[in-house]
Parts: structure tokens; C-alpha cells; sequence
């Protein structure tokens, strides 16, 4: 049995704007095994000489990630950057409270440039605007950006780097609006403590750019309302506004949970709403984008605590194949609004809620870990509308939801489209219909299937989802046609006229 053919329409002229490369970012934050025995572990064997796991440093490479958030999330509102940085000997070691875990310092801004520089990663610090000060911030900046010859300037020089780390991307504190952030404060009161440090950083380095908290969901009370004060208040200082997003599918529905894109793209949209009124009422040439700093799957592994151990086990979800299909789908979302998302970043990159995880020596790729892949290399382009028009479906909480997600990136004399096919049972054939894009043949194929949609790698069965050639795309006549097996996403890049 096979479903009725879906038909993408493409047009060369109907396009969204480029897609930008920093919505392809990560995010490391101090917490559980990420940084320690995730990106750091000296005393691996496959430690390099700045300590890093090479195993785990080439397995992120082909995620070609560029913004890197770092060090929080919820560790930001509570870190000192002070703690971080210099002699390793002489650093604080500190019982940390957002996730009541050992904190030694042994990783702190400096590590984290170096690994930026040899990962080709986009560095963006996250301030403490929890427990810390908006001078506090403000002197971070002089420590990462000024050249040397003041006071913080000359510490970074002291600390072996006399040139500035230029750091570009700067979020004004995390999560704010929840209740378990440290210093937690009404919309009115962070958004003056923003605006104070978003000020003082600017005056010390007026390139950078500032990413103003959002509401950390859309499901919280705040949801918009603090969105709407926070960037009315910080007015031209925020150059983006933050999203945050973890999805679930915790009543084993797999159809909704698959068609929960939609409200991801009602999400981006209404976000981007908030941005234009804001600017409408302020009367400002100045249009803040979104930055979705923090987005993955993430509902089965709850663990949070770490008891004051050092690199707690926290945190550490096992992903299926249907939570591959949903991480493919936040990417599709991302593509298809490429005029207002400009920075996303994945939650996170290793051990915890990762793509990669590591047991002693060993380190397993999870399933979510190839979408990325596959879109990631062909990023580079400008995001098509996709109109689709085929079989559908009534999805329990997110509304009607075409079986086939797809998104489309024209790039040089290129075409590259991704499809899932979102039917637990039924094979289906996408015709892609881009008479205008002349399309020619096919220069690469890959899909990503399983035996089922828990179907979960593991030590013992590494390759049970992974993404495999794809031989079931044709050509004729400027067109296309893909054949989807169920339950499967497909990364196709065709060439053109
Ligand atoms: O990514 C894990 C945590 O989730 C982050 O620290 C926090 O911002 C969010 O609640």
C-alpha cells in the first residue's frame, strides 16, 4: 500500500531569504558530562594536548555547528566568569546550584575560545544575569573583545591571549521568566537589569551582538507578554530575542508528536509578531530577529540532580527514530522561516540531550545526530516557500498536518529539498514540481529509516538509525519524484540547468 503522491511546487522567485548559516549552532553548557568527560577529558586516552577528546571533537565535526552557546542555560545565572580563567591550579572549586552539582573550573572562557578556534565554532557567551551584576558582565566583554591595555583586557593578555577572542554573539542571561532560574525576576525588573548591561557591553564593544531573553516556552504564563516588556524596555539594544523550545512525546502518540512542527512554526511566527509590533509601536527602523537558542527533543530522562557530584550522569536521553523525524522537522522549520530565524542553536551537543554520547572510552552517535548531518552540508542557499499539496492528517493537539514535511534551499545551480514522510505504515512518492529551477539530476541521496519508531541506537547496535544512500529518486522533464519508505526523513540535492 502507498499513499496517495504528495506535489511540492517550487519557483525560483518565491523565496524566503538566505538561510543563515548560524541557525546550524550547538549549545555546551556546564552541566552533567558535557563539558567534563564530554569536549574535556585529559585523562582519556583520546585526550589532545589541550585535553579535548579528539573521538568526540571528529564526531562533531561533520555537524559543521557555528554559533556555540556556552556556559548555560541555567548554569549561566549562577557562574562567575571570574571562576574560569586563569591558572587551572589556582581556579575555585564550587558547589554549583542550578544543577547542584561539583563545578572545578578546569574549563572556563579560554578553554572554550581555543576549542571555538580548532572546531571553527561562532563563540556566544551567555552572561549572568542571575546572581551577577549587568558591570559584571560588561567586564567580560572588555576580557574577551578590548585590546589590551585595561584592566580585564590585560588579565585575557596575562592569561596567554593578547589578542582580543572577538566574541561577537552575546545572550543577556537565560530563562529569566522561570520560576528554577537563579534570580528570577518579573519581566519589568530584568528587563531594566538587560537594558543596564546590554548599555555598558555596547559602550565597551559596539560590535557585538545581544540576544535579549524571551519567555523560556509557550507554555509558560509570561508567554509573549514578557517578550513584548522585555524588548519594549531594552528597545534597540536587542538585536534578537530568544526562543527556547523542548518537545516530548510522552503519551506514546507518534503521529502527533510528529505533526508538533506545526507548532513550531506557530511559535517562530508568533515570536516574530511580538518583534514587529514591538518595533511598530516604538516607532523604530531597528527589527530584532529570533535567536532559538535552545531546541531539541527531550521528555524521558529527567534527571537533574547531581547530588554535589562532580560530572553527574544528568540528563543523558536516548533518541529513536521518531525523535530524529522531529529534530529533522525543527531544522525544516527554521529553513522555511529564513527572513526572521538567524541563530539556532541544538540543546546541547554531547551526553547531555546530545546527538553523541560517551561511556568510558567509548562514544555512540544517536539518531538525531544524522538529520543534522544531512541538512548541515547542504545548508548554503536561499530558503524556498514550499507549497505541498497531498494526503494529510487531524493530529490530536497540533492540527492538521500534511504526511510529508518538507523545505527546500536553492543554492548555486543546486536544489536541495528535505522530505519526511510522517506515516507509521505507508510508503509514499513526492513529485517535485520546479519547472522554472529546470532540474537535472541528481548529485546526492540520503535517507534516514529504522525498523520502527523506537527504534534507538546503542552500544551494542550503533547503526540501527543511521542515514544511508537513497537510490529511489527519479528525474524527467525538469522534474522529480522521491519515493519515501514510512516513518523517514530525505535529503536530496539535485542538479540544475
Ligand atoms: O538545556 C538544558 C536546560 O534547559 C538549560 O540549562 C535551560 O536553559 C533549559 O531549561
Amino acid at each position: 500500500m502507498s499513499l496517495e503522491t504528495t506535489c511540492l511546487h517550487l519557483h525560483r522567485q518565491h523565496t524566503l531569504g538566505p538561510v543563515d548559516p548560524r541557525v546550524f549552532g550547538g549549545f555546551l553548557e556546564h552541566m552533567g558530562r558535557a563539558v567534563y568527560e564530554g569536549v574535556y577529558a585529559p585523562e582519556s586516552k583520546h585526550a589532545d594536548a589541550d585535553g579535548c577528546r579528539k573521538d568526540v571533537l571528529g564526531a562533531l565535526q561533520p555537524l559543521q555547528m557555528t554559533a556555540m552557546r556556552y556556559p548555560g542555560g541555567n548554569f549561566a545565572s549562577g557562574y562567575h566568569w571570574q571562576d574560569g580563567i586563569g591558572p587551572r591550579s589556582q581556579r575555585p572549586k564550587m558547589r554549583e546550584f542550578a544543577w547542584q552539582s561539583l563545578e572545578p573550573n578546569q574549563f572556563g572562557t579560554d578553554e572554550y575560545i581555543r576549542l571555538c578556534r580548532k572546531m571553527n565554532w561562532t563563540p556566544m557567551l551567555t552572561v549572568n544575569l542571575g546572581t551577577g551584576s549587568p558591570e559584571e558582565a560588561r567586564n567580560w566583554v572588555e576580557y574577551s573583545n578590548a585590546p589590551a591595555g585595561t584592566k580585564y583586557a590585560d588579565m585575557r593578555a596575562a592569561n596567554g591571549s593578547r589578542e582580543p577572542h572577538a566574541v561577537k554573539l552575546w545572550c543577556l542571561g537565560n530563562e529569566m521568566d522561570g520560576a528554577w532560574q537563579l534570580g528570577h525576576v518579573p519581566a519589568n525588573q530584568y528587563a531594566i537589569r538587560a537594558q543596564q548591561a546590554a548599555k555598558m557591553m555596547k559602550d565597551t564593544d559596539k560590535s557585538i551582538e545581544l540576544v535579549a531573553c524571551g519567555s523560556c516556552g509557550t507554555g509558560m504564563p509570561t508567554y509573549m507578554e514578557w517578550d513584548r516588556e522585555v524588548l519594549e524596555y531594552v528597545g534597540d539594544f536587542a538585536d534578537y530575542i530568544s526562543l527556547h523550545r523542548y518537545v516530548g512525546n510522552p503519551k506514546d502518540d507518534t503521529p502527533d508528536f510528529l505533526a508538533v512542527t506545526n507548532s513550531i512554526d506557530r511559535q517562530i511566527e508568533e515570536m516574530d509578531a511580538a518583534c514587529r509590533f514591538v518595533q511598530a509601536r516604538r516607532k523604530s527602523k531597528k527589527r530584532a530577529y529570533l535567536c532559538f537558542d535552545e531546541w531539541n527533543v527531550w521528555y524521558k530522562n529527567q534527571e537533574m540532580n547531581g547530588a554535589g557530584a562532580f560530572a553527574p550522569h544528568l540528563v543523558e536521553e536516548v533518541y529513536n527514530l521518531e525523535d530524529a523525524l522531529v529534530v529533522a522537522g525543527f531544522l525544516q522549520s527554521f529553513i522555511r522561516h529564513a527572513d526572521c530565524v538567524k541563530i539556532a542553536n541544538l540543546a546541547q551537543i554531547v551526553n547531555v540531550i546530545a546527538p553523541i554520547l560517551t561511556r568510558g572510552d567509548e562514544m555512540l552517535l544517536q539518531s538525531i545526530y544524522y538529520p543534522f548531518v544531512m541538512i548541515t552540508k547542504r545548508r548554503d542557499g536561499v530558503s524556498l516557500r514550499p507549497a505541498v499539496t497531498g494526503p494529510s492528517y487531524e493530529s490530536k493537539n497540533y492540527g492538521s498536518a500534511n504526511y510529508v514535511d518538507a523545505s527546500a534551499i536553492l543554492g548555486a545551480r543546486r536544489l536541495h529539498v528535505f522530505l519526511a514522510n510522517r506515516h507509521g505504515s505507508e510508503h509514499t512518492k513526492v513529485k517535485i514540481e520546479a519547472a522554472d529551477l529546470g532540474i537535472t539530476g541528481v548529485e546526492s541521496a540520503e535517507i534516514l529509516s529504522g525498523p520502527g519508531a523506537k527504534a534507538a541506537n546503542s552500544y551494542e547496535k550503533p547503526d540501527l538509525v543511521t542515514a544511508k544512500q537513497m537510490t529511489s529518486v527519479e528525474t524527467s522533464g525538469g522534474h522529480a519524484t522521491v519515493s519515501l519508505p514510512p516513518l523517514s526523513f530525505a535529503a536530496v540535492t539535485f542538479t540544475l540547468a
